[in-house]
Protein backbone atom coordinates (compact mmCIF):
# COMPACT_ATOMS: atom_id res chain seq x y z
CA UNK A 1 0.00 0.00 0.00
CA UNK A 2 1.46 3.36 -0.68
CA UNK A 3 1.44 6.23 1.75
CA UNK A 4 -1.64 7.55 0.88
CA UNK A 5 -3.41 4.79 1.21
CA UNK A 6 -2.23 3.70 4.66
CA UNK A 7 -3.31 7.11 5.69
CA UNK A 8 -6.63 6.84 4.37
CA UNK A 9 -7.11 3.57 5.56
CA UNK A 10 -6.24 4.29 8.82
CA UNK A 11 -8.65 7.24 9.06
CA UNK A 12 -11.36 4.97 8.16
CA UNK A 13 -10.51 2.75 10.69
CA UNK A 14 -10.29 5.44 13.46
CA UNK A 15 -13.36 7.23 12.00
CA UNK A 16 -15.39 4.15 12.63
CA UNK A 17 -14.30 3.73 15.76
CA UNK A 18 -14.94 7.26 16.39
CA UNK A 19 -18.62 6.70 15.45
CA UNK A 20 -19.73 4.25 17.16
CA UNK A 21 -18.45 5.40 20.21
CA UNK A 22 -20.07 8.86 19.45
CA UNK A 23 -16.48 11.02 19.37
CA UNK A 24 -15.95 14.07 17.37
CA UNK A 25 -12.74 15.11 16.27
CA UNK A 26 -11.42 17.89 18.50
CA UNK A 27 -9.76 21.13 16.90
CA UNK A 28 -6.82 20.82 18.98
CA UNK A 29 -4.48 17.53 19.30
CA UNK A 30 -1.45 17.62 22.00
CA UNK A 31 1.30 14.89 21.14
CA UNK A 32 3.39 14.05 24.90
CA UNK A 33 6.70 13.05 25.22
CA UNK A 34 8.88 10.84 26.99
CA UNK A 35 8.12 10.60 30.51
CA UNK A 36 4.94 13.37 29.91
CA UNK A 37 2.11 10.38 29.40
CA UNK A 38 0.57 12.16 32.92
CA UNK A 39 -0.55 15.18 31.21
CA UNK A 40 -3.10 12.92 29.51
CA UNK A 41 -4.56 11.41 33.01
CA UNK A 42 -5.87 14.87 33.73
CA UNK A 43 -8.13 15.04 30.96
CA UNK A 44 -11.80 14.68 31.93
CA UNK A 45 -14.00 12.62 29.98
CA UNK A 46 -11.49 10.60 28.73
CA UNK A 47 -12.10 8.53 26.16
CA UNK A 48 -9.34 5.87 24.64
CA UNK A 49 -8.80 4.68 22.00
CA UNK A 50 -5.08 2.30 21.81
CA UNK A 51 -2.98 2.37 18.94
CA UNK A 52 -3.42 -0.90 18.68
CA UNK A 53 -6.57 -1.46 17.63
CA UNK A 54 -6.20 0.18 14.54
CA UNK A 55 -4.51 -2.40 12.33
CA UNK A 56 -1.75 -0.97 10.48
CA UNK A 57 -1.17 1.86 13.00
CA UNK A 58 2.50 2.27 14.24
CA UNK A 59 2.80 1.26 17.53
CA UNK A 60 5.59 3.01 20.17
CA UNK A 61 7.92 0.72 21.41
CA UNK A 62 10.15 3.48 23.23
CA UNK A 63 9.68 3.12 27.24
CA UNK A 64 7.38 6.00 28.49
CA UNK A 65 5.33 6.81 25.67
CA UNK A 66 1.45 4.24 26.48
CA UNK A 67 0.64 4.15 22.95
CA UNK A 68 -3.33 5.36 22.74
CA UNK A 69 -5.51 8.23 21.69
CA UNK A 70 -7.30 9.96 24.54
CA UNK A 71 -10.21 12.22 23.91
CA UNK A 72 -11.31 14.30 26.24
CA UNK A 73 -11.22 18.01 27.51
CA UNK A 74 -8.74 20.11 29.93
CA UNK A 75 -9.29 23.38 31.28
CA UNK A 76 -12.80 22.67 29.38
CA UNK A 77 -11.18 22.73 25.38
CA UNK A 78 -11.36 19.76 23.95
CA UNK A 79 -8.87 18.03 22.90
CA UNK A 80 -7.18 14.46 21.13
CA UNK A 81 -3.91 13.25 23.21
CA UNK A 82 -1.49 11.38 21.60
CA UNK A 83 -0.45 9.61 24.31
CA UNK A 84 3.26 7.70 23.01
CA UNK A 85 4.83 8.62 19.89
CA UNK A 86 6.56 6.21 17.57
CA UNK A 87 10.10 7.70 16.65
CA UNK A 88 12.47 6.67 13.66
CA UNK A 89 14.80 5.34 15.54
CA UNK A 90 12.40 2.87 16.21
CA UNK A 91 13.10 1.44 12.55
CA UNK A 92 9.50 2.89 11.11
CA UNK A 93 9.82 4.74 7.82
CA UNK A 94 9.52 8.51 8.10
CA UNK A 95 5.90 8.46 6.37
CA UNK A 96 4.90 6.10 9.39
CA UNK A 97 6.22 8.26 11.82
CA UNK A 98 3.99 11.29 11.00
CA UNK A 99 1.20 9.02 9.92
CA UNK A 100 -0.72 9.09 13.31
CA UNK A 101 -0.74 13.11 12.57
CA UNK A 102 -2.04 13.29 9.48
CA UNK A 103 -4.78 10.69 10.31
CA UNK A 104 -5.61 13.39 13.16
CA UNK A 105 -5.13 16.79 10.31
CA UNK A 106 -7.56 14.36 7.84
CA UNK A 107 -10.31 14.29 10.69
CA UNK A 108 -10.27 17.28 11.28
CA UNK A 109 -7.31 18.47 13.74
CA UNK A 110 -6.42 22.15 13.14
CA UNK A 111 -3.97 22.83 15.28
CA UNK A 112 -0.93 20.47 17.28
CA UNK A 113 1.24 21.13 20.30
CA UNK A 114 3.77 19.23 19.95
CA UNK A 115 5.65 18.08 23.48
CA UNK A 116 9.10 16.41 23.79
CA UNK A 117 11.78 15.79 26.28
CA UNK A 118 15.33 16.93 25.42
CA UNK A 119 19.10 17.45 26.26
CA UNK A 120 19.91 21.27 27.32
CA UNK A 121 22.40 22.62 24.87
CA UNK A 122 22.20 26.51 25.57
CA UNK A 123 23.68 27.19 28.99
CA UNK A 124 21.10 28.89 30.21
CA UNK A 125 18.92 26.01 30.36
CA UNK A 126 18.20 23.91 33.18
CA UNK A 127 17.23 19.94 34.06
CA UNK A 128 13.20 20.75 34.66
CA UNK A 129 12.90 23.68 32.44
CA UNK A 130 10.38 23.74 29.59
CA UNK A 131 11.28 25.55 26.22
CA UNK A 132 8.73 27.21 23.83
CA UNK A 133 9.93 25.80 20.33
CA UNK A 134 10.37 28.99 17.80
CA UNK A 135 12.19 27.49 15.41
CA UNK A 136 13.97 24.12 14.18
CA UNK A 137 16.55 22.53 12.22
CA UNK A 138 15.86 19.32 10.56
CA UNK A 139 19.24 19.32 8.63
CA UNK A 140 20.10 15.84 10.63
CA UNK A 141 17.20 13.83 9.37
CA UNK A 142 15.23 12.45 6.56
CA UNK A 143 12.35 14.66 5.28
CA UNK A 144 8.51 13.10 6.32
CA UNK A 145 8.38 14.68 2.75
CA UNK A 146 10.80 12.17 0.55
CA UNK A 147 8.88 10.26 -2.04
CA UNK A 148 5.96 10.85 -4.37
CA UNK A 149 4.17 13.95 -3.40
CA UNK A 150 0.41 13.12 -2.71
CA UNK A 151 -1.35 16.83 -3.36
CA UNK A 152 -4.35 15.52 -1.41
CA UNK A 153 -2.14 16.34 1.62
CA UNK A 154 0.09 19.18 0.64
CA UNK A 155 2.34 21.06 -1.92
CA UNK A 156 5.24 19.51 -3.12
CA UNK A 157 7.71 22.35 -1.55
CA UNK A 158 6.12 23.71 1.07
CA UNK A 159 7.14 26.81 2.91
CA UNK A 160 8.90 26.68 6.48
CA UNK A 161 9.66 30.22 7.07
CA UNK A 162 7.41 29.91 10.40
CA UNK A 163 6.72 25.99 11.36
CA UNK A 164 5.69 27.54 14.86
CA UNK A 165 2.93 29.49 14.69
CA UNK A 166 2.89 32.90 16.23
CA UNK A 167 -0.32 33.09 17.51
CA UNK A 168 0.03 29.86 19.13
CA UNK A 169 3.33 30.71 20.86
CA UNK A 170 2.08 33.86 22.21
CA UNK A 171 -0.92 31.71 24.15
CA UNK A 172 1.88 29.66 25.57
CA UNK A 173 4.13 32.40 26.78
CA UNK A 174 1.09 33.91 28.34
CA UNK A 175 0.17 30.59 29.71
CA UNK A 176 3.42 30.73 31.37
CA UNK A 177 3.29 33.72 32.82
CA UNK A 178 -0.35 33.25 34.68
CA UNK A 179 1.38 30.02 35.98
CA UNK A 180 4.36 32.13 37.34
CA UNK A 181 7.03 29.67 35.24
CA UNK A 182 9.96 31.07 33.90
CA UNK A 183 9.48 29.56 30.21
CA UNK A 184 12.56 29.27 27.89
CA UNK A 185 12.66 29.79 24.04
CA UNK A 186 15.20 28.46 22.06
CA UNK A 187 16.01 26.20 18.47
CA UNK A 188 15.22 22.27 18.64
CA UNK A 189 16.99 19.88 16.63
CA UNK A 190 16.40 16.53 15.64
CA UNK A 191 18.50 13.67 15.72
CA UNK A 192 17.85 10.30 14.53
CA UNK A 193 19.24 8.62 17.94
CA UNK A 194 18.95 6.16 19.65
CA UNK A 195 21.83 6.98 21.00
CA UNK A 196 22.89 10.05 22.90
CA UNK A 197 25.35 12.30 21.21
CA UNK A 198 29.40 12.88 21.80
CA UNK A 199 30.28 15.95 23.70
CA UNK A 200 32.13 16.76 19.89
CA UNK A 201 28.56 16.15 18.52
CA UNK A 202 26.75 18.94 20.73
CA UNK A 203 29.26 21.46 20.37
CA UNK A 204 29.05 21.49 16.67
CA UNK A 205 25.53 22.06 17.16
CA UNK A 206 25.68 24.77 19.73
CA UNK A 207 28.62 26.41 17.57
CA UNK A 208 25.00 26.42 14.87
CA UNK A 209 22.74 28.17 17.38
CA UNK A 210 21.00 24.95 18.63
CA UNK A 211 19.34 25.17 21.92
CA UNK A 212 18.05 22.06 22.76
CA UNK A 213 18.32 18.52 21.12
CA UNK A 214 15.99 15.72 20.98
CA UNK A 215 15.19 12.73 18.67
CA UNK A 216 11.35 13.64 17.39
CA UNK A 217 8.78 16.59 16.84
CA UNK A 218 10.73 18.31 13.58
CA UNK A 219 9.40 15.45 10.87
CA UNK A 220 6.47 15.46 12.79
CA UNK A 221 5.93 19.66 12.66
CA UNK A 222 7.02 19.18 9.25
CA UNK A 223 4.38 17.30 7.95
CA UNK A 224 1.47 19.01 9.92
CA UNK A 225 2.65 22.45 8.24
CA UNK A 226 2.82 20.35 4.66
CA UNK A 227 -1.01 20.24 5.68
CA UNK A 228 -1.42 23.39 6.71
CA UNK A 229 -2.17 22.51 10.29
CA UNK A 230 -0.71 25.23 13.09
CA UNK A 231 1.85 24.12 15.06
CA UNK A 232 3.12 24.98 18.18
CA UNK A 233 6.58 22.91 20.74
CA UNK A 234 6.81 22.67 24.16
CA UNK A 235 10.66 20.55 24.97
CA UNK A 236 11.03 19.76 28.30
CA UNK A 237 14.59 20.04 29.32
CA UNK A 238 15.65 16.45 30.53
CA UNK A 239 19.32 16.37 31.44
CA UNK A 240 22.01 18.64 29.97
CA UNK A 241 23.87 17.29 26.91
CA UNK A 242 26.79 15.34 26.95
CA UNK A 243 29.41 16.73 27.76
CA UNK A 244 27.61 19.85 29.30
CA UNK A 245 26.87 17.79 32.37
CA UNK A 246 29.92 15.18 33.48
CA UNK A 247 27.48 12.69 33.90
CA UNK A 248 26.81 9.87 31.67
CA UNK A 249 23.12 10.25 29.78
CA UNK A 250 20.43 7.06 30.45
CA UNK A 251 17.47 6.67 29.32
CA UNK A 252 15.46 6.25 32.42
CA UNK A 253 16.88 9.33 33.76
CA UNK A 254 14.72 11.43 31.06
CA UNK A 255 11.34 9.73 31.81
CA UNK A 256 12.23 10.23 35.32
CA UNK A 257 12.07 14.12 35.17
CA UNK A 258 9.46 13.83 32.52
CA UNK A 259 7.29 12.57 34.74
CA UNK A 260 8.31 14.66 37.72
CA UNK A 261 7.53 17.75 35.95
CA UNK A 262 4.47 16.13 34.14
CA UNK A 263 2.15 18.33 36.69
CA UNK A 264 3.48 21.42 35.49
CA UNK A 265 3.30 20.50 32.19
CA UNK A 266 -0.20 19.67 32.64
CA UNK A 267 -0.76 23.13 34.38
CA UNK A 268 0.90 25.06 31.82
CA UNK A 269 -0.85 23.62 28.96
CA UNK A 270 -4.25 24.43 30.44
CA UNK A 271 -3.33 28.26 30.91
CA UNK A 272 -2.03 28.28 27.52
CA UNK A 273 -4.96 26.19 25.79
CA UNK A 274 -7.36 28.77 27.46
CA UNK A 275 -5.71 31.47 25.30
CA UNK A 276 -6.33 29.61 22.43
CA UNK A 277 -8.13 31.78 20.49
CA UNK A 278 -11.79 30.71 20.92
CA UNK A 279 -12.27 30.53 17.07
CA UNK A 280 -9.34 27.57 16.69
CA UNK A 281 -10.64 25.63 20.05
N1 LIG B 1 19.81 14.04 23.38
C1 LIG B 1 18.89 13.65 22.47
N2 LIG B 1 17.63 13.41 22.79
C2 LIG B 1 17.26 13.58 24.07
C3 LIG B 1 18.16 13.98 25.05
C4 LIG B 1 19.52 14.22 24.69
O1 LIG B 1 20.38 14.58 25.51
N3 LIG B 1 17.46 14.06 26.23
C5 LIG B 1 16.19 13.72 25.94
N4 LIG B 1 16.05 13.42 24.64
Amino acid sequence: MDVLGKILNIEKQLQDIMQRRSLSMPATALVLGSGLGAVADALQNATIIPYGDLAGFPVSTAPGHKGRFVFGTLGGIPLVVMQGRVHYYEGYPMSDVVLPLRVLARLGVKQCVLTNAVGGINEGMQVGDFMLITDHISTFVPSPLTGPNSEQLGLRFPDMTQVYDLQLQAAIRGGAADCHLDLKEGVYAQLTGPHFETPTEIRLLQSLGIDVVGMSTVVEAIALRHMNIRVAGISCITNLAAGISDTPLCGEEVNQVGAQVGGHMTELLTAALGRFEPANR
